[in-house]
């Protein structure tokens, strides 16, 4: 299973620029994240403050027990082999092949022979769809392509975390269909901690099971998917509508006289630039038949529903619809009946208590919720 990343208070800047501050939140083992925001938010900073390429001001990054903020250079290096980054532009050689370019890291840094490389690399081309591109130069092939070949490259040391800044950026709609499906794919195959950062819209429907968004120079949330999608916030569903009405600017934010100016302008029947209403909650990508199911799945729901009773009661309300039979029972739970403590708008009564012990389930657990990870703790420290 992929690695626990523990982010605590991180805050970035670039001399009296800041560009985030105190950004808690953590990527849950093996699942998929997806972090939006608005061009120039600080998404391409903070992909690369996880890795150490850039050095947060203060706040603790922490993955296996290592804080990478403050951890000696060598040790840096140890952690970052668990990573493996596609930059946005793919960051391939120009002069290599696609084979090269994805051998690249097992030449650079494990002594495996060059029989053991051909065989890693080509089940990587193949994983991403690339089999029988060895030979093809970068500047060759089209841009989604590029993209892959920048993925196979990612995963050649079996990263336990992989990132992806902006996997679609550059791609048309078609490819992004296909990138998404092959990051989910990927996920099922190898069970990683995947974070994209991207400001696509249907990339953070369909893919990921957690959602946060950066914008004003902090995180506006981070959670289960349905939190976000489900989300009243004016800047969050200004975004997820693509509308130019709320608070998001054409740089910046805006102030409250040209918010009122385009609200009259829209009220007086203007386009605002949406094209369609993206609220609520579309299903999550699948596996392509045939490849395993995503061991994040279980996991997620078990955890999901120990925190249930955190979350706004339309975020519960959406994970409460999508469990299925079995799940209602193994949970204890009906759609409909909400669960306690929340700080939402529903009263108390109308709120139901998941049973905080014995869950309905005829079968041992394996996977008991209640019990901490090891690692869990460490990471914490
Ligand atoms: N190495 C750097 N030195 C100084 N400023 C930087 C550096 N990298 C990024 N920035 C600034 O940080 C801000 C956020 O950039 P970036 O992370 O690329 O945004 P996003 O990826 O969300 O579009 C931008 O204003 C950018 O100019
Ligand atoms: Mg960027």
């Amino acid at each position: 299973m992929g690695a626990e990343v523990v982010i605590e208070g991180l805050t970035k800047s670039f001399g009296k620029q800041a560009i985030w501050r105190d950004v808690t939140l953590t990527l849950p083992p093996g699942e998929v994240s997806v972090m939006l925001g608005p061009s120039g938010t600080g998404k391409s900073v903070f992909l690369k403050s996880m890795i150490g390429l850039l050095k947060p001001d203060r706040g603790k990054c922490v993955i296996n027990g290592v804080d990478i903020v403050k951890c000696s250079e060598h040790k840096l290096y140890e952690i970052r082999k668990l990573f493996g980054v596609l930059f946005q532009d793919g960051a391939l050689f120009g002069s290599m092949n696609l084979y090269d370019n994805v051998a690249f890291p097992l030449r650079e840094h494990t002594k495996k022979s060059e029989t053991e490389i051909r065989k890693i690399v080509l089940e990587k081309l193949e994983m991403t769809g690339l089999s029988g591109t060895e030979k093809k130069l970068p500047g060759e092939i089209s841009g989604g392509m590029r993209k892959r070949a920048g993925l196979a490259r990612a995963l050649v040391l079996d990263p336990e975390i992989i990132l992806c800044d902006e996997p679609d950026s550059g791609l048309d709609p078609v490819r992004t269909a296909y990138i998404s499906q092959l990051l989910v794919d990927l996920n099922s195959q190898i069970d990683a901690t995947i974070l994209i950062v991207t400001h696509n819209i249907n990339v953070a429907r369909t893919v990921p099971d957690n959602i946060g968004m950066l914008y004003r120079k902090e995180l506006v949330m981070f959670g289960p998917r349905e939190v976000l999608l489900t989300s009243d916030e004016p800047a969050v569903e200004q975004f997820l509508n693509g509308s130019r009405l709320g608070p998001i600017g054409m740089s910046e934010e805006k102030d409250s006289a040209q918010m009122a100016r385009e609200q009259a302008h829209v009220d007086a029947g203007h386009h605002d630039g949406s094209t369609e209403d993206m609220r609520g909650i579309v299903p999550q990508l699948q596996p392509t038949p045939g490849l395993p199911e995503r061991k994040a799945v279980r996991r997620r729901k078990d955890r999901v529903m120990q925190i249930l009773h955190t979350l706004p009661p339309a975020a519960q309300e959406a994970i409460l619809q999508s469990l299925t039979p079995e799940d209602r029972l193994r949970y204890g739970v009906q759609p409909g009946h909400y669960v306690g403590a929340h700080r939402g708008q529903l009263p108390t009564e109308a709120v139901a208590q998941v049973p905080r012990s014995g869950w309905r389930d005829p079968q041992p657990r394996v996977d008991d919720p209640t019990r901490r990870r090891p690692g869990h703790q460490q990471g914490r420290s």
